[in-house]
C-alpha cells in the first residue's frame, strides 16, 4: 500500500504525538469540571465508524480516566443522496440520559454528519456534548458544528488516506495520513 502514496502529510510518530497531547487535554477537561453527570457515571466515548476506528483506539488507550465507549455508523450522503439525508445504521446500545459524551471523529470536511450526529445525541438529553476530530477541514464547511478537540488542521485542496481515511475503502490501514498517487485515483471511488 505504501507504494500507492506520493507524500506522507503525517507520519504515525506525529499522529502518536499529537494523540497523546489531545489526550493530556481531555483528562485535564474531564477531571477539572468537565464531569456533569449527576450520578457520576464515566465518560462515554462515542466512535463514528468506520474512520475513526484506529484513532479511537490510540485516544481510549491514552485516556487515563474511567469510561466506557460505543460505536455510531452513518450512511453517506455522498451515495447520491443529499447532504440532509444522513441516516443513523447503527446507533449507541443503550439509553444514554444525562452522561457525559465525547464524540470522536477522523475528520471534519463539510460537516453534515457531525451536525445529524449532534441533534441526534442531543435529544438525548445528555449531561455535556463534545467533539474529538483529529483532523478537520474549516474551509470546506458547510454547516457550522462545534468541534472542541482538533488533532491537525488540513491545508486547502489536499485529499488524505490512511489512518482510517479511506479511498474505496482501501488504506484505512495505513499508520500514517499521506496523499495517494494521482494514478491510484480512479473516477466513482472516494
Ligand atoms: C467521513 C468521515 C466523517 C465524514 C465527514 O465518513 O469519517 O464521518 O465523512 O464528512 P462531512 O463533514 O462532509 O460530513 P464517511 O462517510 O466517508 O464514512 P467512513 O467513516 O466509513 O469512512
Amino acid at each position: 500500500m505504501r507504494e500507492h502514496i506520493e507524500r506522507v502529510i503525517f507520519s504515525a510518530e506525529e499522529i502518536q504525538r499529537r494523540v497523546q497531547e489531545l489526550a493530556r487535554q481531555i483528562v485535564r477537561d474531564y477531571q477539572n469540571g468537565g464531569k456533569r453527570d449527576p450520578y457520576g457515571r464515566p465518560l462515554l466515548v462515542v466512535g463514528l465508524l468506520k474512520g475513526a476506528m484506529p484513532f479511537m483506539a490510540d485516544l481510549v488507550r491514552a485516556l487515563d480516566i474511567p469510561l466506557e465507549y460505543d460505536f455510531m455508523a452513518v450512511s453517506s450522503y455522498r451515495n447520491g443522496t443529499s447532504p440532509g439525508e444522513v441516516r443513523i445504521l447503527k446507533d449507541l446500545d443503550r439509553a444514554i440520559g444525562r452522561r457525559d459524551l465525547l464524540i470522536v471523529e477522523d475528520i471534519v470536511d463539510t460537516g453534515h454528519t457531525l451536525r445529524h450526529i449532534l441533534r441526534s445525541l442531543q435529544a438525548r438529553e445528555p449531561a455535556s456534548l463534545r467533539v474529538c476530530a483529529l483532523l478537520d477541514k474549516p474551509h470546506r464547511r458547510e454547516v457550522e458544528v462545534p468541534v472542541d478537540y482538533v488533532g491537525f488542521v488540513l491545508p486547502e485542496n489536499v485529499f488524505v488516506v490512511g489512518y482510517g481515511l479511506d479511498y474505496g475503502e482501501l488504506y484505512r490501514n495505513l499508520p500514517f495520513i499521506g496523499v495517494l498517487k494521482p494514478e491510484y485515483l480512479r473516477e466513482g471511488q472516494g
